[in-house]
């Protein structure tokens, strides 16, 4: 690999992806790529973790490969693998295991919030989702981690078991830092903008899927919640008007204030509607580069393939590093 610093990012095929996942983190994969030793993973194994149709899920693995694809992520720069294909990351989650405690793992907040809304499957790979999550991050020796704003707490306890191991066992991960954009880091819910966009929302209404096309995305924005008054600014009270403009602005790459600016005066309708096709504008040529990677199966496979080779000859020299580290005996080869 060339002498740059190593990025690491991971999103889960749990569903399509919505413009959240996208303003808050796979565009800034595209736009940090060339300057990084940059990976990126399909984090199928974090997956299972929510019961899942098996059908469903290989069909989702192969959606977000061929949208991080779409969303300009070049496979013959950046390594882009799933993770269950470099098993390196269940094998590094065991090690790590070791040194985590239920008491943390249960205060993280994500695992507080899906106990409640998956009640009946509370399962120990829930709890243990953050260590997996420090796995993928530190096999990779990774300094930068883009994230939108829900993963922080997670890259925090990255952070906190790497220097936890290197302390007890002498240095050996890299200590890694969040990269958390600026704009757009927590996309809201259309329908409730105190709540984040979730691509497993009930209410369809409530979030913009990257396969929405134009007539749905301006729909979707024409029934987006916003308030009683009329006018268009960016304040704590109107969530609904902020998180608005916060998507625009981070669609058009415009600065709040200078969206202000643009939309002042405007009525809220015709404000819904200018959102709505900046919106659609940018991911309906992503949607259709996305259909036609997915008609080229073969295509994807390779790149995966080599995404994988790639990926396990940094991993395992990381994995064969811990296991010597903790007093593990290495197998004899040949
Ligand atoms: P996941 O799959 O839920 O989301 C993928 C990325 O999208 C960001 N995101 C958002 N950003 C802004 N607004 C929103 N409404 C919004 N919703 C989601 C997430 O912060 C994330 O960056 N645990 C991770 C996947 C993962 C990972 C990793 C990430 C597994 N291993 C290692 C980094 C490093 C997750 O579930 O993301």
């Amino acid at each position: 690999m060339e002498d740059k610093k190593t990025l690491f990012s991971a999103i889960q095929p749990s569903g399509i992806l919505t413009i959240g996942n996208y303003l808050g983190a796979l565009r800034n994969f595209k736009k940090l790529q060339d300057d990084y030793n940059s990976i990126f993973s399909v984090a199928d194994l974090h997956t299972l973790t929510v019961r899942q149709d098996p059908a469903t899920l290989r069909k989702n693995i192969y959606e977000l490969t061929a949208l991080y694809l779409a969303c300009g992520i070049n496979p013959e720069k950046s390594i882009l693998f799933i993770q269950s294909h470099v098993s390196a990351h269940a094998e590094l989650t065991w090690v790590l295991n070791t040194i985590c405690y239920p008491g943390e793992l249960s205060r993280m907040t994500q695992f507080k919030e899906k106990s409640k809304t998956h009640e009946d499957n509370v399962n120990m790979g829930l709890m243990d989702y953050p260590v997996l999550m420090a796995s993928d991050i530190l096999l990779y020796q990774s300094d930068l981690v883009p994230v939108g704003a829900d993963q922080k707490q997670h890259l925090e306890l990255s952070r906190d078991i790497a220097i936890r191991f290197n302390n007890r066992f002498g240095e050996t991960f890299t200590v890694p830092d969040g990269y958390i954009p600026k704009t757009a880091a927590r996309v809201m819910s259309l329908q409730e903008p105190t709540k984040k966009m979730s691509k497993s929302d009930a209410n369809l209404n409530a979030f913009i899927s990257m396969d929405d096309d134009p007539d749905t995305v301006i729909r979707k924005f024409k029934r987006a919640v916003t308030d009683s008054d009329n006018r268009i600014i960016f304040s704590e009270d109107k969530p609904g008007i902020s998180n608005l403009l916060t998507i625009y602005a981070a669609i058009t790459e415009k600065s709040i204030a200078d969206v202000e600016k643009e939309f002042a005066g405007l009525g809220y309708g015709d404000f819904k509607l200018r959102v709505g096709e900046a919106v659609a504008n940018v991911i309906e040529p992503i949607r259709q580069e996305k259909n036609k990677l997915l008609a080229n199966r073969d295509y994807l496979d390779d790149v995966l393939k080599n995404g994988a080779e790639r990926a396990e000859r940094v991993a395992y020299r990381t994995l064969a590093k811990v296991y010597k580290k903790v007093g593990l005996v290495a197998r004899k080869r040949g």
